[in-house]
């Protein structure tokens, strides 16, 4: 079975709005969670103030000179899966939204292997506890924020797309941080697959 995969009944996401909880019948269908015009959803300016506030970030790992959210990036054309981010960003934080699509994981594996060589990665991802990428890279994270309600990305000409159609985490890899305390759970016979 692959890395990553996305369930069709996502389509329909259930979205939280403030105290309430609404259902969206605008989620994303696996086309548009694919597709190469999902991958360049960018960050809401508000919640990155905050962490750049907090981490200071110096390099933003995968970007377009039109989403990079500081003057230091790494675009596809040099492929930062092919780049040393803890040399570009000087033993630096890292800031990372990596591109929506089914190399997520690839991204994940990435950024704590930057983070072993003590660079500190911080990024937005969605918690996906059902695929082997989250076992296998996301728990090897010092912090994991869970995010409550879901995410309103912002799309190529500034405008806000519909709900994030699975909720959204911030992962801080930081070797200096890290105290595991995760633990994969197995479904037993008949809980589920
Ligand atoms: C989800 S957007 C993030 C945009 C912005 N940096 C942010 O944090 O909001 C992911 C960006 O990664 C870029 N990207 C895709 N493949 C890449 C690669 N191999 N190396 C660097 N950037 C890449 C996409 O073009 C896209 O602009």
């Amino acid at each position: 079975m692959s890395q990553e995969w996305w369930p069709g009944f996502l389509t329909l996401a259930v979205v939280a709005w403030g105290n309430g909880v609404g259902v969206s019948s605008s989620g994303w269908t696996n086309e548009q969670l694919f597709s190469s015009v999902k991958s360049e959803w960018s960050t809401p300016l508000e919640l990155f103030e905050i962490l750049n506030a907090e981490f200071s970030f110096v390099l933003d790992a995968a970007a377009l000179p039109h989403n990079a959210l500081l003057p230091n990036y790494i675009t596809p054309e040099r492929d930062a899966l092919a780049c040393d981010w803890h040399e570009l960003a000087a033993g630096g934080p890292v800031w990372l939204n990596p591109p929506y699509g089914r190399g997520v994981g690839d991204w994940v594996r990435k950024s704590y292997r930057e983070s072993l060589k003590g660079s500190t990665v911080v990024v937005l991802t969605f918690v996906r506890t059902d695929t082997a990428w989250w076992h296998n890279w996301a728990t090897k994270a010092a912090e994991v924020r869970l995010i409550k309600g879901r995410l309103y990305f912002r799309s190529g000409d500034d405008s806000l797309s519909g709900a994030a159609p699975a909720p959204s985490c911030l992962l801080v890899f930081s070797e200096r941080l890290r105290q595991p305390q995760f633990k994969t759970v197995r479904l037993p016979r008949g809980a589920g697959k």
